[in-house]
């Protein structure tokens, strides 16, 4: 006979049980189905084993979506300090690293405890190893679940089984299976907070850089060229042998459009032109020894390579025409990535369930009374820096008190 149940959730990573564990405590019976035998390897190598588990600042101007609105309840009614709250209550350490980011001291496993410590409180029934089969709405409400350990019961179904991002440990398309077999729209999904990468013949006197790291400013740039379209960061940047990685451009992979160029400023604290133009007088005179101070030395070469520009040339020979295209190099290098890591490596996938349809007070879908999706699964995704699990504990509350 089918085991009955009042939720099954599916996806055992951090929405998930935080649902699951919320549901449970309010004296739902709940079922959590996973096909993994690991459970949420997501939490654990998220940052760097450390989880970065939450961002004290994360408001809804932290998060993309085609429905920029749609987070907000969730995010209002249930807070960064609200998910300290219960890491303090499990006495797990944390500290902020950057930017308000909040790591555990010890390991991500803490976090993963805490979240089957606070399950195990509101008795939630497992079955993982699990596969499902498929997932049919009975005429009278309610579903059935096929699966490889037999069929269950539940009055309501929550997907909470993630985006794309790195198959190896898991991740599948079920929830966009599911949507399109309850006829919702999606927001087409790509990789995100993902490394960008470049033609290999005009990235090949880049390559040898690969190694370098330096703080920049990087945003994205419009059709037509240069001119920014908004987004704009901070943060390090990291040569790869086959194009750019590190914070700065897993940023703003988000935001990038495919065949637009990012435009990066690798001196963010010196307006190059300007300097060397006034500087004709007074600087070091051979080009090559003024950018090395300001750079790296062999990416000073390489820029000045590229640019056909001779480290012995004196700048006080030079035009400014000439100075300030070099700028232009260095204050507002433009390139045009021709893709990226893909799923593979990014963090995240943006895109996803159509937030259009669902309620933004429960994340159950408008047309399908019982069927909820929450997490990455859904249309909205965080920068990096303890964003997304935010969204994840958030959406996964929502729905867990609306059960
Ligand atoms: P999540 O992916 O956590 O869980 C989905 C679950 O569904 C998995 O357990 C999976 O096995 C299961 N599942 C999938 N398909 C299934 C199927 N067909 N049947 C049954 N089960 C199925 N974010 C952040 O805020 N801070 C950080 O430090 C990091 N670090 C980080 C590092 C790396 C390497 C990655 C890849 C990602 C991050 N992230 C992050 C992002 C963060 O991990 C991610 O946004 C959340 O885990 C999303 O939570 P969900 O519960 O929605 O999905």
């Amino acid at each position: 006979m089918a085991k009955q149940f009042d939720v099954a959730v599916i996806g055992a990573g951090a929405a998930g049980m935080m649902c699951a564990a919320v549901a449970a405590q309010q004296g739902k019976r709940v079922v959590v189905i996973d096909h993994a035998s690991k459970l949420a390897e997501k939490i654990r190598i998220s940052g760097g084993g450390r989880c970065n588990f939450t961002n004290i600042h994360a408001g809804p101007q932290h998060f993309l979506s085609d429905n920029p609105h749609f987070c907000k309840s969730a995010l209002s009614r249930y807070t960064p300090q609200d998910f300290l709250a219960l890491v303090k209550k499990h006495r797990i350490g944390y500290h902020e690293k950057h930017k308000g980011q909040q790591f555990c001291n010890e390991s991500a496993e803490q976090i993963i405890e805490m979240l089957k410590d606070e399950c195990a409180s509101g008795d939630v029934h497992w079955r993982m190893p699990c596969k499902i089969g498929s997932v049919e709405r009975r005429d009278d409400g309610g579903f059935v679940l096929q699966t490889d350990s037999g069929e269950i019961e539940a009055a309501n179904v929550v997907i909470a089984t993630g985006g794309l991002s790195i198959p190896k440990i898991g991740a599948t398309d079920f929830a966009y299976r599911i949507a399109s077999q309850f006829d919702l729209k999606m927001v087409e999904p790509r990789p995100a907070l993902v490394p960008l990468t470049f033609d290999p013949s005009s990235w090949a006197p880049f390559a040898e850089l690969s190694g370098i790291a330096l703080e920049v400013d990087v945003e994205t740039g419009s059709l037509k060229g240069r001119k920014p379209t908004g987004a704009r960061f901070r943060e390090d940047l990291l040569f790869t042998h086959r194009g750019l990685s590190g914070p700065a451009i897993l940023q703003i992979s988000s935001f990038w459009q495919p065949g637009t160029p990012i435009i990066i400023n690798l001196l963010p604290e010196v307006d190059v032109a300007q300097t060397l133009i006034e500087g004709k007088g007074s600087l070091k005179k051979q080009l090559g020894n003024i950018v090395s101070q300001w750079l790296p030395e062999r990416l000073a070469d390489c820029l000045l390579a590229v640019n056909g520009l001779a480290p012995d040339a004196r700048i006080a020979d030079m035009p400014d025409a000439q100075l300030r295209k070099l700028g232009l190099a260095i204050n507002a290098w433009s390139i045009v990535p021709n893709g990226s890591e893909g799923y593979r490596k990014a963090e995240v996938t943006r895109g996803g369930i159509d937030t259009r349809e669902l309620s933004q007070q429960t994340m159950m879908a408008n047309k399908v009374p019982g069927l909820y999706f929450i997490g990455e699964s859904v249309d909205v995704t965080g920068w990096l820096g303890g964003y997304n699990f935010q969204w994840a504990w958030a959406s996964g509350v929502a729905a867990g008190v609306a059960l």
